[in-house]
């Protein structure tokens, strides 16, 4: 059997090997608590945190102390969030979109019960917010704005620098959840106040994220302890977990030019060789998709079914999203952007990553039409 072809690096991607390199110097030679004051603690410090704090503060165009180093995306929304509403002395109005991760519509949620508002802005058949609905929702006491770079199932790209512009007149913050757009494109920093990525998700390690806050923003810690983080983030530094952040960063950047269009034309090879499948369609837009998506449905197949078929061919890619999975509810997004049920339930999503070949495209589009012939073959739902 073929080695396995990994499709799906919207769900996590393997730490590149420069990455891996740069990190074990601060595992064991290096291992110092930044905090502390002997040698060894210094270079941790330096060399490890704050040369990494200088090396994505300078990819973002941000100041060094915009940058919070935090456990992952999750954390970062939660802390952006819940980070604001605990700021202010009053319940206020928050507004964000019915296609966010879960990290951002549960930390909305716990602010609902809490006494909170909170606007959901639905999208259109692409994924797409309109700014004229951001423009209605706003109101005297909303506090936070907060609408995702790009999302994670079928890779609409919103408008972040026009919808932070429109926040801001209104002298409203504005959070982005750009976890699937960080590294990926140059990213729009503008009028942004809020901005969250994730470290695994760009060949650096698990567990490892930041969030960026413009400078002056009000923002209440979740964590309190030893005050690390100006404050906001207490818990000695993961410095090996953040060294990888900033070179897995770094890479990023320098194979932007040749590795968006390279991975964008294996995208599209595969959406029009797909999209011969009888009863299939693409979920998401043609334009503004992140150049790595393709989300298909299969008219009368579970999702799961296809996953599962697919593994078996060693091919690994997924449903919904990564992240609700094993849970067999239908996707949120793809119920937003008006799919019914039955196709809402029976997506694939494929998302190419650096190490994705020609051949393991080829493989994908032998494979793939087989699958869903047998799977409606014995489909009751098919006919
Ligand atoms: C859009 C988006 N936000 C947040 C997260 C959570 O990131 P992390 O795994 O770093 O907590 C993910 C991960 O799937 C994501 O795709």
């Amino acid at each position: 059997m073929n080695e396995l072809v990994y499709m799906d690096n919207a769900a996590t991607t393997p730490v590149a090997k420069s990455v891996r390199k740069a990190m074990s110097v601060f595992f064991r030679d290096e291992f110092g608590n930044p905090s502390s004051l002997y040698s060894t603690a210094t270079t941790a410090r330096k060399e490890g945190l704050e040369r990494s704090r200088e090396r994505i503060s300078d990819f973002l165009g941000a100041k060094q102390e915009e940058i919070i180093f935090t456990s992952g995306a999750t954390e970062s929304d939660n802390l952006a969030i819940k980070g604001v509403a605990l700021s202010r002395d009053e319940s206020a109005h928050f507004i964000t979109t019915e296609i966010e991760h879960h990290a951002v519509l549960h930390a909305f949620e716990w602010l609902e019960d809490r006494g909170h508002e909170v606007t959901y802005l639905g999208v259109d058949e692409d994924g797409l917010v309109d700014p004229a609905d951001l423009r209605k929702s706003l109101r005297d006491d909303t506090a936070l704005v907060s609408i995702m770079y790009a999302n994670n199932e079928i890779g609409t790209i919103e408008p972040i620098g026009e919808l932070a512009d429109i926040t801001a007149e209104k002298g409203v913050l504005f959070h982005t959840d750009a976890v699937q757009a960080y590294g990926k494109f140059p990213l729009d920093l503008g009028n942004v106040d809020l901005l969250s990525a994730s470290g695994h998700k760009i060949y650096g390690p698990k567990g490892v994220g930041f969030l960026y806050r413009r400078k002056g923003v009000k923002l209440e810690p979740l964590f309190h302890g030893g005050g690390h983080e100006k404050g906001l983030r207490s818990g000695t530094e993961n410095v090996p977990g953040i060294v990888g952040l900033a070179e897995a960063t770094e890479l990023m950047a320098e194979e932007q030019n040749e590795e968006i269009p390279r991975e964008r034309k294996l995208r599209d090879k595969i959406i029009e060789e797909v999209l011969n499948i009888p009863d299939s369609r693409l979920n998401g837009p043609n334009k503004n998709r992140l150049p790595n998506n393709a989300n298909f449905s299969f008219k009368g197949i579970e999702g799961e079914s296809i996953v599962m078929k697919l593994d078996n061919r060693n091919i690994a890619a997924s449903t919904g999203s990564a992240c609700s999975s094993p849970s067999l509810e239908p996707s949120h997004v793809l119920l937003s952007i008006g799919l019914p049920l039955s196709l809402a339930h029976g997506s694939l999503r494929i998302t190419l990553g650096r190490e994705t070949t020609e051949e393991d495209v080829e493989y994908l589009l032998e494979e793939l039409p087989e699958v869903i012939e047998e799977l409606r073959r014995a489909s009751p739902l098919s006919n």
